[in-house]
């Protein structure tokens, strides 16, 4: 079925992007939004329009049982001045991916995509100019169901919101301090942790909560069944150096599916870095930490696109947590340095990656 998009953009005027945004505060003055149905995935109209509240049934089901799904992509200027899109093909598909795993809808990719890039032409002025600045994108689809009663929804809320944002790195705190801990888990196999669903992060409260009164930032998780095997964090996937080589865990089904994990290890093959996906225990990082064998530590995800991990404090069988330090990160360093020139449309991997808005 055919579709038509009704814009009114007039909410544009006047907005002026602030030359420190920060980050997920400041709101671009339009967004996408559409009603779609079980039966109807596709919608007949899709509104871009001034960003404003949402007005919601109280027995609107996602306030009450968090069937909702989400993603996370970002919007660049490159260094020629022109406004792209990094891997947003995969962004979208990682969505109706997610909408499948929660027994959502079934959604069609490309439509996804279009609604995507037809908003992100009405908004690229929204799309900073600073260096190391972006439009961070947010996708959203929640169940809007007025029922008060578990059940897979049959009527859903689609919008497309965005945030200008600013470096990460800037803002971050001087350094990264992560615990993990076996008190705390974030996703079950069989669950829902490969979905970029709510749940999850509400579910990573707890941990974060702890990991922050100990003086940490964030938390690494570890597998729920054993709990001796690193996973991710709450919002970025893990990667280690062991021995010159790149390694993180695989994806076995509670762990996101990082598009930014995915460009690390495919641009990290093309430029002959060797690459490995295996699970790593805890114990087993702090023992090669100790004895020289692993060299660095870092976690990659769209917010911050590449974190060196500067502390790691490790918990484990109600012991002392055991302090890991890292001072240098050249592997990170070189990988993040091709990263970042990507998205600014200056390297060999440009074209692969960006899409042009
Ligand atoms: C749980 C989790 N893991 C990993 C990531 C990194 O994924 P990406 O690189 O696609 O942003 C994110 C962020 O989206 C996340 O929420």
């Amino acid at each position: 079925m055919k579709y038509k998009f009704e814009i009114d953009n007039s909410a544009l005027n006047g907005f002026e992007i602030p030359a420190e945004p920060g980050f997920g505060t400041v709101k671009a003055p339009l967004m996408l939004s559409a009603d779609l149905t079980k039966s109807q995935p596709t919608p007949e109209v899709v509104h871009i329009n001034k960003t404003e509240n949402l007005s919601l049934d109280p027995f609107c089901s996602t306030l009450h049982y968090g069937q909702s799904i989400f993603e996370g992509m970002k919007a660049y200027r490159t260094t020629k001045g022109e406004a792209v899109v990094f891997r947003a093909r995969e962004g979208m598909a990682r969505f109706a991916r997610s909408a499948e795993l929660m027994k959502m809808l079934d959604l069609d990719v490309d439509f996804l995509f279009d609604c995507l890039m037809t908003y992100l032409r009405e908004v690229k002025d929204c799309i900073p100019t600073t260096p190391g600045h972006a439009l961070y994108l947010r996708p959203l689809l929640f169940a809007n169901d007025p029922m008060i009663k578990v059940k897979s929804g049959d009527m859903y809320k689609f919008l497309i919101m965005s945030s200008p944002v600013g470096d990460y790195f800037a803002t971050a705190k001087s350094k990264t301090k992560v615990l993990v801990s076996d008190q705390y888990v974030r996703a079950l196999p069989g669950g829902t942790g490969e979905a970029k669903t709510a749940a999850n992060y509400a579910q990573s409260l707890p941990a974060l909560n702890y990991a922050q009164s100990l003086g940490y930032q964030q938390v690494i998780y570890v597998d729920a069944m054993t709990r001796l095997f690193i996973e991710e964090l709450g919002g970025m996937n893990f990667f280690w150096v062991e021995d010159g080589v790149l390694c993180t865990p695989p994806l076995t089904g509670t762990i996101l599916h990082g598009i930014t994990r995915k460009t690390i290890l495919e641009i990290a093959n093309d430029i002959g870095i060797e690459t490995s996906e295996r699970k790593i225990a805890v114990k087993e990082l702090r023992d090669k930490v100790q004895s020289g064998k692993i060299s660095e530590v870092f976690a990659s995800g769209t917010a911050a696109v590449m974190n060196p991990l500067d502390e790691i404090g490790i918990q484990v069988d109600g012991e002392e947590i055991t302090t890991l330090s890292f001072d240098e990160f050249p592997m990170m360093d070189r990988l993040k340095t091709i990263l970042l020139a990507t998205q600014r449309g200056e390297s060999e991997f440009s074209d692969r990656y960006l899409t042009k808005i």
